[in-house]
């Protein structure tokens, strides 16, 4: 077997074999198979596509390609969540204590944020002491003693992905379906998942920009789950906005605390409660999806989620003090309010362009290396479809430097397009796939 022939079979349209797929993962992962041969595989693939069969097989050969998280210590069933990413996208940190409060283990390692989508644990890093690196002996021993731990990804977990998924940045193969979906999949099956609840985000702020296509992901990730024996359910989201309110690391914290006191935004808590809904019935704790959100809503009134949050906190050293009183948290410089320049609806506030301004304001990373500044980011108070006045304050821009503030004020009353008639509202909740 040689990679020529391989990326000449598929180059024609055929389909490869379980051992060829894994010749060439192992290959490229030893740096045995060089980038020019790797990337042009990719684009063959991208082009040709993969059966599901295929899919399935190079989803377990990058799986395989590094370490794998054992949880079997735990004996418990660990269901885990992923995002397919977005702008404003605190899911996990409210999620994961909300369901952990009702029974759901969570042993999650988390990614940062690369790009305009924050990650996870870039906002964890916000709350001073937080740790995000423990041993795995730690790791399982904190959800065994309070049912969850969220830590950074620190062992080798498909380091495959890791490498292809950087060569297909920097060869415009990002959106294909086979790649994403044995992406996203080989790193679930990696940390140990052995259920698995998915949100696709769908719109200018996600990768899939249409419902169409998502339903493709979806589906394949489904077959993929099936066919590597993790049950899997995706949950189509809406991503054209920014989800909530808050944009920016410390800022999204805030929002999370808020939400666990029951201050909802009304899109993200029903992100929350249908993805929370499908993690209890995996993890047998509820058949009834509206039943299991009513569950979710009362441990929200009851304070019981609030109080995970500030176990999760406490057991993994951050400054709870932080978490009892959020105005302790480091403010940016500058807040600078955005102004409604007319009356009118808001008729759309694109998402990917939100989060390429927090990005700029130093919310992301363009580059791995980059430093993460947690204090900026944008808060808006309206979302689309609701009415303004004129001169109305509509939310406000934080950040540390004048000059960079002023451009994107100048950017973001650009982005959000008012006019005077009230555009149809898009659900928030788009589709279910089992
Ligand atoms: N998220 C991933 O982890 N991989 C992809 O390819 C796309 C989104």
């Amino acid at each position: 077997m040689n990679i020529l022939e391989i990326i000449e079979k598929k180059r024609n349209g055929k389909v490869l074999s379980k051992d060829e797929i894994e010749f060439f993962i192992n290959g490229y992962t030893n740096n045995e198979i060089p980038d020019y041969q790797a990337s042009s595989l990719i684009m063959a693939i991208f082009i040709k596509g993969m059966t599901k069969q295929e899919t399935t097989d190079l989803t377990l050969a990058m799986a395989h390609s590094g370490e794998i998280l054992d949880l079997s210590k735990l004996n418990k069933t660990i269901v885990d969540k992923h995002s397919s990413g977005g702008v404003g996208d605190k899911v996990s940190l409210i999620l994961l204590p909300l369901v952990a409060s009702l029974g759901v283990p969570v042993a999650k390692m988390s990614g940062r944020g690369l790009g305009f989508t924050g990650g996870t644990i870039d906002k964890l890093e916000s709350i001073p002491g937080y740790k995000t690196t423990l041993s795995v002996d730690k790791f399982i021993n904190n959800v065994n003693e309070i049912g969850i731990s969220l830590i950074a990804q620190t062992m080798n977990l498909a380091p495959a992905d890791k490498k292809l998924y950087a060569l297909r940045d920097s060869t415009a193969c990002i959106e294909s379906i086979p790649l994403i979906a044995s992406s996203i999949m080989s790193k679930k099956i990696a940390s140990g998942a052995q259920k698995i609840v998915l949100d696709i985000t769908v719109g200018s702020g996600a990768f899939m920009k249409d419902i169409e296509s998502a339903t493709k992901l979806a589906e394949e990730m489904i077959e993929i789950g099936k066919l590597a024996n993790r049950e899997t359910v995706c949950i189509l989201t809406n991503m054209d906005e920014p989800l909530g309110w808050a944009v920016g690391n410390t800022l999204e914290v805030i929002e999370a605390i808020n939400f666990l006191k029951g201050n909802m935004p009304e899109d993200l808590k029903q992100v929350v409660l249908e993805l929370g809904a499908y993690m209890m019935k995996l993890s047998n704790l509820g058949e009834n999806i509206e039943e299991n959100k009513k569950k979710m809503l009362q441990n929200i009134e009851n304070g019981k989620a609030y109080r995970k949050f500030i176990e999760l906190v406490k057991m993994q050293e951050g400054d709870i003090s932080y978490i009892e009183n959020t105005d302790k948290f480091e403010k940016a410089k500058y807040g600078i309010p955005i102004i409604s320049k007319k009356e009118g609806y808001i008729n759309r506030i694109d998402a990917s362009k939100i989060g390429k301004i927090a990005c700029y304001l130093g919310a992301g990373r363009i580059k791995k290396e980059d430093k993460i500044d947690y204090t900026v980011g944008i808060i808006l108070d309206k979302k689309v479809s609701e009415k303004v006045k004129e001169k109305e304050i509509i939310g406000y821009i934080y950040a540390n430097d004048q000059e960079k503030s002023k451009k994107a004020l100048e950017q973001i009353e650009k982005i959000i397009e008012i006019d005077n008639v009230k555009p149809k509202k898009l659900d928030t909740i788009l589709k279910i796939i089992k």
